[in-house]
């Protein structure tokens, strides 16, 4: 007989995405400004996406079809204050209805307000590199949540407000460093209008670090003091960071600036959200490369599913907040390791329960191969594959087999 790993009661069995990536057609964003800028370094732009801003509903009963009792998806501030605090009721009443079909269909919403996509013109206006500008994201979380706040389960303000730190430490890609360059920063700006063009996370970190802090608290306050009588944290970037014996003052040294920093803000929140693909090493002098031989994702960092345990007792130990587990998962063309990732992640989530840790649930990033930023649509992360031209899901096997652990509220060894 295999032997099972039983989850608590109540398990929150989630899949996520981000509006930008799925939704298609997000044309006041920052995002969409940074795709066609002439010399955009993004392969292709976002365009239609998953279409998922019209197809919600069948997109919903298909997440609830498949096993699932959880869905963690982000309303998207540039439809909802398209301009400087002119906000739309139409799409504040979008976001109401995809929050009704999660209920109808049982599933969990837990809504991010910011997923790396600002409005233009809060791009136009300096975005996180402006401290004064934290207030203007509160004011915005505060309206969003006096519309959507009795249907919200659970929120998180900012999505990895860290991610830039982190990509940076970890060393650039060509088109993070072509999205940095002054002279495309300011033909982002000219596009707008305007003489500057700051966007998440594409933007100078050390003033973005402060803004994010007080915009994450600011919007904790905004979202409690509104209709937010649900859970409120942060989601962070969290790779396992580990040191070869002589590069334990590197790593701490590392991970205070990536991770520390914000977790000893997120200690007031209610929960962590904990977001995890790989693991990082360090020695004396710096980040090691992948040992030679080691398996890559396509996102050509090591296929490492053990990181999730790690960054789960780090987050927990740090800040003694329950953790809910909103991202983890793997770009691959080939699903039977996306199954081999989770079911070897998932071990990982079941020793921290069995540990005492409160993990109240485990959302698998992504829903859909989507838009996977400067990348475009080539990496796949989706349990459901979608043909863009037609706009056609295809549950993948691995798709089936979380949702019937998720079912089950157990993992069969
Ligand atoms: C982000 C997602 C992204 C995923 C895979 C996370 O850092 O929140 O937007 O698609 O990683 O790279």
């Amino acid at each position: 007989m295999p032997e099972q790993l039983t989850f608590p009661k109540d398990f929150l069995w989630g899949t996520a995405g981000a509006a930008h990536q799925v939704e298609g057609n997000n044309i006041n964003s920052d995002s969409w400004v940074l795709e066609h800028v002439p010399g955009s370094p993004f392969v292709e732009p976002s365009g239609d996406a998953c279409d998922h801003y019209h197809r919600y509903p069948d997109d919903i009963a298909l997440i609830a079809s498949l096993g699932f009792n959880t869905y963690r998806f982000s309303i998207e501030w540039a439809r909802i204050e398209p301009e400087q605090g002119e906000f739309s009721i139409a799409a504040l009443e979008h976001y109401r209805r995809m929050l009704a079909a999660c209920h109808e269909h049982g599933l969990t919403p837990i809504v991010t307000y910011h997923h790396f996509t600002s409005p233009r013109w809060f791009a136009a206006k300096g975005g996180w590199e402006v401290m004064a500008n934290a207030e203007l994201f509160a004011r915005y979380c505060e309206k969003a949540t006096a519309h959507l706040g009795d249907l919200i389960a659970a929120a998180c303000t900012l999505n990895e407000p860290n991610v830039g730190i982190l990509i940076q430490q970890m060393g650039f890609m060509p088109s993070d460093a072509k999205l940095l360059n002054a002279p495309f920063r300011a033909a982002a700006a000219k596009a707008v209008g305007s003489d500057t063009f700051a966007a998440f996370p594409h933007c100078q970190q050390q003033p973005a670090r402060d803004t994010f802090l007080k915009a994450h608290r600011l919007a904790f306050d905004a979202i409690k003091a509104s209709r937010g009588d649900f859970p409120v944290g942060m989601t962070l970037a969290m790779s396992d960071h580990q040191a070869v014996p002589g590069g334990e003052a590197v790593r701490d040294k590392a991970r205070h600036e990536i991770d520390d920093v914000f977790l000893d803000v997120a200690r007031a929140d209610d929960f962590i959200g904990v977001q995890t693909y790989t693991r990082t090493r360090y020695g004396a002098e710096g980040i090691l490369p992948s040992e030679a031989g080691v398996e890559l994702t396509q996102m050509r960092y090591e296929f490492y599913p053990e990181a999730l345990e790690a960054t789960i007792r780090y987050a927990a130990s740090y800040t003694g907040l329950p953790v809910i587990v909103t991202e983890n998962g793997i770009g691959t063309e080939d699903d039977t390791r996306r199954i081999e990732y989770v079911r070897r992640a998932l071990r990982g989530v079941h020793q921290c329960l069995q540990d005492g840790i409160e993990v109240r649930g485990y959302c698998y990033w992504s829903i859909f191969d989507n838009f996977e930023w400067a990348q475009g649509y080539r990496p796949k992360f989706g349990l459901i594959a979608v043909d863009r031209t037609m706009q056609i899901r295809t549950p993948k096997p691995s798709a089936k087999w979380l949702g019937s652990i998720a079912q089950e509220n157990a993992l069969a060894e």
